[in-house]
Formats: C-alpha cells, sequence, structure tokens
C-alpha cells in the first residue's frame, strides 16, 4: 500500500507516521509537507529512512497531481491544517487557504486520480461548544473561531464529495491531543516549558474551560483503525472521555513539575472563547478502539519527553514564535 500522509511533518501527522513505520512496515509512506512554522522533520528522525519526503502544499494542485501519480499513491490521510485557535484571530486567511481550499484541492485531485480512500483528520471544534451531554457526529456543526470554521469548511468539502460523485471518503474528529512533539504554542507544551524555564504560565479568563485530553498515540491508533476498518462516506468522533478543567489541568502540571499556583499568571479571555469540548465516541468503541493511555500516565510521559527534549523544543520558542508570543502576552496581560 502506498499511502500519502499530508501535514506529516506536524505534530499528530509526524506520531501517525513514527507509528506506521513501526506497524505497517510493508507500506510505502510518502509525507507531502509545506513545512510551515509548525511543520519540522526533526519530528520524523526516529524513523529516517523509512518514509520518502516531499516538501509541497495541499493548495497547489499541479504539484499533489504529479505527487501521487510519480508515487502511485492509493489511499491519502490529511493532517495538514493551519492549527491554533489564537493565530487565527489575528490573522484568519492562511486557515482558509490551507483548511478549506486546500483540503478542496486535494479531494479533488485525489477523486481524478481514483485514489480508494481519503481520509480527512478534523476536530471536535466544529460542534462549536456544549455545556452538557457530549457530541454524536449527528450533532450540528456550529464552529466559533476562524480556526474552527475553517476545519468545518473543510470537513464539509469532504461530505459534499461523498454525496456528490460517491467519493470514497471518511472523516474523523478527534478531542484535544497532547504528547511529545506537540508545539509550544499549544496550552500543554506551553506551560511544560514555560515551567522547565521558570517563567509563570498564563491562564485564560477563570480557568473553567473544559476540554477531553487525548494522548497523541491513541489519536493515531484510532485514525488507523478507521482507515482500515471505517465506513466510507461516514464520520468517527475521537474522544478520550478525560475531561478537565484548565485550572486542574494547570495544577497537575504545577504538581508534576514542582511549582505551586503562585506561577499560574491569569490573563485576559481568548475572544470567543468556547467552553466545553465533550465528545461521544460510541462508534470508535465499535470499530474495536479504545484508549489506551490515561491523563495521569501521558502527562507523565509528555512532561518526561519535553525535559529530555529541550533541544528540540528550545530553538522553537525563540525567533519568529517569540515574537508571536510577545504580541498575545502583551495583549492578554
Ligand atoms: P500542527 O499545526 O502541529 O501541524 C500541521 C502540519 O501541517 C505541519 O507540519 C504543517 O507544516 C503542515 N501544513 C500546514 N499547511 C500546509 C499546507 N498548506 N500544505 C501542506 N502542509 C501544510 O497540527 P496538528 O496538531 O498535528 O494537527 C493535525 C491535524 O489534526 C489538523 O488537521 C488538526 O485540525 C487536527 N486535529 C488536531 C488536534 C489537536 O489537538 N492538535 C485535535 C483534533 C484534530
Ligand atoms: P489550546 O491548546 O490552544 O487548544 P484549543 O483552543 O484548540 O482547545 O488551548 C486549550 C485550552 O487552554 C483553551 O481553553 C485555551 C486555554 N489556554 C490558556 O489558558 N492559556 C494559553 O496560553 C493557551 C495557549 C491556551
Amino acid at each position: 500500500m502506498n499511502i500519502l500522509i499530508t501535514g506529516g511533518a506536524g505534530f499528530i501527522g509526524s506520531a501517525f507516521v513514527r507509528m506506521l513505520a513501526h506497524e505497517r512496515s510493508d507500506w510505502k509512506l510518502v509525507v507531502y509537507d509545506k513545512l510551515t512554522y509548525a511543520g519540522n522533520l526533526a519530528n520524523l528522525k526516529e524513523v529516517e529512512g523509512k518514509y520518502e519526503f516531499i516538501k509541497g502544499d495541499i493548495a497547489d494542485r499541479e504539484k499533489i497531481h504529479n505527487v501521487l501519480r510519480e508515487h502511485e499513491i492509493d489511499q491519502i490521510v490529511n493532517f495538514a491544517a493551519e492549527t491554533h485557535v489564537d493565530r487565527s484571530i489575528m490573522s484568519g486567511l492562511e486557515f482558509i487557504e490551507t483548511d478549506v481550499l486546500g483540503t478542496y484541492n486535494l479531494l479533488a485531485e485525489a477523486r481524478e486520480k481514483g485514489i480508494q480512500k481519503y481520509l480527512q483528520v478534523s476536530t471536535d471544534e466544529v460542534y462549536g461548544s456544549i455545556a452538557e451531554g457530549k457530541w454524536t457526529e449527528e450533532s450540528p456543526l456550529l464552529p466559533n473561531s476562524p480556526y474552527a470554521a475553517s476545519k468545518t469548511g473543510g470537513d464539509l468539502q469532504v461530505r459534499a464529495s461523498f454525496q456528490t460523485y460517491g467519493q470514497p471518503v471518511i472523516i474523523t474528529r478527534a478531542s484535544n491531543n497532547y504528547g511529545p512533539y506537540h508545539y509550544p504554542e499549544k496550552v500543554i507544551p506551553l506551560f511544560i516549558t514555560n515551567l522547565l524555564e521558570n517563567k509563570k504560565v498564563p491562564l485564560y479568563g477563570d480557568g473553567m474551560n473544559m476540554r477531553d485530553w487525548l494522548y497523541v498515540d491513541d489519536h493515531c491508533r484510532g485514525i488507523l483503525a478507521v482507515l482500515e476498518k471505517g465506513n466510507i462516506g461516514e464520520i468517527y468522533n475521537i474522544g478520550s472521555e478525560e475531561e478537565l478543567t484548565n485550572l486542574d489541568l494547570t495544577n497537575i502540571i504545577l504538581k508534576e513539575l514542582g511549582f505551586g499556583s503562585e506561577m499560574i499568571e491569569p490573563v485576559k479571555d481568548r475572544a470567543g472563547h468556547d467552553r466545553r469540548y465533550a465528545l461521544d465516541s460510541t462508534k470508535m468503541q465499535k470499530l474495536g478502539w479504545a484508549p489506551q493511555v490515561s491523563f495521569a500516565e501521558g502527562i507523565k510521559t509528555t512532561i518526561a519527553w519535553f525535559k529530555a527534549n529541550e533541544a528540540w523544543w528550545k530553538p522553537l520558542k525563540d525567533g519568529t514564535y517569540q515574537e508571536y508570543y510577545r504580541q498575545q502576552y502583551q495583549e492578554r496581560k
């Protein structure tokens, strides 16, 4: 099987490539990635020689057209996206270019080539915010951030390609991921690395927003299960049912690193901040999937990884990231 993994140099895409390199070693793995600020070939160092890499944009139709033929691609898993809510609030255009137009172009080329299966990796954020209960795959799509709106646009293009052309597509929608190689702008790696640098952690608003935290390898196992056993044209929610308020999450990280609440810096809330995400993953259970890593275990592994891999994250917190973060922080203080 020849599989194209778009966005395979990012946080989750690279975990998927590392997993396939071990668990599906007879597959030909082709990683296609634009290498934006979030893409990093160091994420794939452990599996060097076990994949082929092509630098490219999913919105570049001609390039995709050629890659699908040159590498005789059978299936596509699309991780490529702009992914950070705070960045989307500052400027949403790149989100539309990649998450909507890029998805559209990739889908259109996949259809023209007769790709056997196209899996779109999506997010629970397309459903909006839920005060009580859990979202099923039939819940309405009510995105609130420019990021979530652009992911919804991509999902709807995938749906339309099935309804209109009968294209063999599947969508997965996962909850918040965490784990090794997580870019240090997202809350968990940001807080861990700040504390490792003896800096305070900026907690938005009242800290009572809730997220369901899924260990990245559990997500990847879920995507593989859907790719191999899921039904064409369907959607699969992938959640961990490990809900935490941001304040509880922060306290766990503080405790693990030997700090107290004096390291919390309350800052202005995010605009349009979704209060709670919660997924019903019954359909995934029917495929035989269940998360294997508890939050208690996963956060320890993640913290240990960041402690041991300063050389990976330190440079990411300098340079352009530093400027982005300075702006964010000044606005919120
Ligand atoms: P990430 O930001 O770490 O990585 C995104 C990757 O896509 C990077 O390697 C980047 O270079 C690449 N990319 C961006 N634009 C591209 C383009 N136009 N063409 C080709 N490559 C491009 O993101 P992530 O956290 O690994 O998320 C991967 C996918 O999973 C996204 O689609 C995201 O919406 C979805 N998702 C993420 C989470 C989460 O908690 N991180 C949860 C659910 C779903
Ligand atoms: P984030 O990691 O950006 O993921 P998402 O917005 O996609 O869920 O944020 C997770 C939660 O943490 C969210 O409720 C916002 C909050 N947060 C902070 O309190 N401080 C921060 O510095 C960041 C980045 C996020």
